[in-house]
């Protein structure tokens, strides 16, 4: 998610659940191959699994921006075919690709062709005035045919005109039913399903419904600690004890005083940190110290130490 799974955020998502497979933000096939920006991929191998999503339609630069990708570890390489931006519009991906599923399946191909790593599609059911129930299944084959062999599919439209990407994350409407369906019309191909799912339970009764994956957006950001200590036993079926947020908080010290250290500033990190104590005693403190004082020159780990001792003082 632009401007929120930066590798920091990552960082921190993992040591809440090992399991989980993590992506970045879009990162546009141009500014890799044409504008050389290849810190764009800079990661912790900490951060591990991670899925590098793209964005782009031009087939041969996505997949020299797939071959950067993959040389720099990430585990999978995922087309952004849902963002509805006017940005990406006029540079013709995200969403806007809905109309041509040809074009996505040449992208398909050629990143399949570049990398060994697994490419998948991240899609709308359909945009503006599209009838999903006709346009998602022929999306869905030509992607298939092209060598995707898993989608995570936002369970709503995109409405290109007259929405801003705020609107169009909450007004065209969930249709989880119409997934579902392409689901036993293509029971080969792993779909995610994403769009509103807010906690676990939800996450499992999807899962239970016959789903292959849940993707979990603003609610893993918002309390991360509620949707990711506990994923690892529930939804992975690991051993071992769930995650917590205290003993996350402690272990992001050092990864902090690294960042510092090369120069990087508190709130970089501790911007991410902000819901993990959401909906406990203590929830507001933590916040309060953190964003009050991780703007502050000079503000380090003792800082995220005090703001802890809120949470535990509140629980005390
Ligand atoms: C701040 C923000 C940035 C986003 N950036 C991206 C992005 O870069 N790529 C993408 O595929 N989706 C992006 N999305 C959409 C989410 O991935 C997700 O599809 C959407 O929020 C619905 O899922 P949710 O209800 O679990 O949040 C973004 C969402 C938000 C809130």
């Amino acid at each position: 998610m632009m401007e929120w799974t930066d590798r920091h955020c990552r960082y921190l998502h993992r040591l809440l659940s090992r399991h989980t497979l993590l992506y970045t933000e879009m990162v546009t096939a141009p500014a890799l191959v044409r504008g050389g920006a290849l810190h764009l991929l800079d990661h912790s191998p900490e951060e591990h699994p991670v899925a590098l999503q793209l964005g782009g339609s031009d087939p041969a630069e996505l997949a020299q921006a797939a071959r950067l990708g993959a040389e720099a570890g990430y585990a999978e390489i995922n087309l952004n075919c849902g963002c509805p931006s006017d940005r990406v519009q006029s540079g013709t991906f995200g969403a806007v690709l809905m109309r041509d599923p040809g074009l996505v399946a040449e992208c398909v191909a050629a990143m399949r062709a570049a990398v060994d790593v697994d490419v998948t599609v991240k899609c709308r059911i359909g945009v503006d005035d599209q009838d999903p129930e006709e346009v998602l299944p022929e999306f869905l084959a030509r992607v298939v045919a092209a060598g995707c062999e898993r989608v995570q599919i936002h369970a709503r439209k995109a409405w290109l005109q007259g929405l801003n990407p705020r609107e169009n994350r909450e007004i065209p409407p969930l249709d989880y039913d119409l997934v579902q369906r392409m689901k036993a019309r293509f029971p080969d191909l792993h779909i995610s399903i994403n769009g509103g799912i807010a906690s676990l339970d939800e996450a499992e009764a999807l899962l239970a419904s016959g789903f292959d994956g849940v993707m979990v957006g603003r609610a893993a950001y918002h309390q991360p600690a509620d949707l990711l200590c506990a994923a690892d036993r529930r939804i992975f079926a690991a051993p071992g004890p769930d995650s917590t947020a205290e003993d996350a908080v402690r272990a992001m010290l050092p990864y902090i005083e690294a960042h510092l250290a090369s120069g990087g500033r508190l709130h970089q990190v501790t911007r991410h940190m902000l819901g993990l104590f959401a909906g406990r005693p203590g929830a507001r403190g933590w916040r309060r110290v953190l964003s009050e004082g991780a703007v502050q020159p000079g503000a380090g780990p003792e800082l995220v130490e005090a703001a802890l001792g809120e949470v535990m003082r509140a629980a005390a």
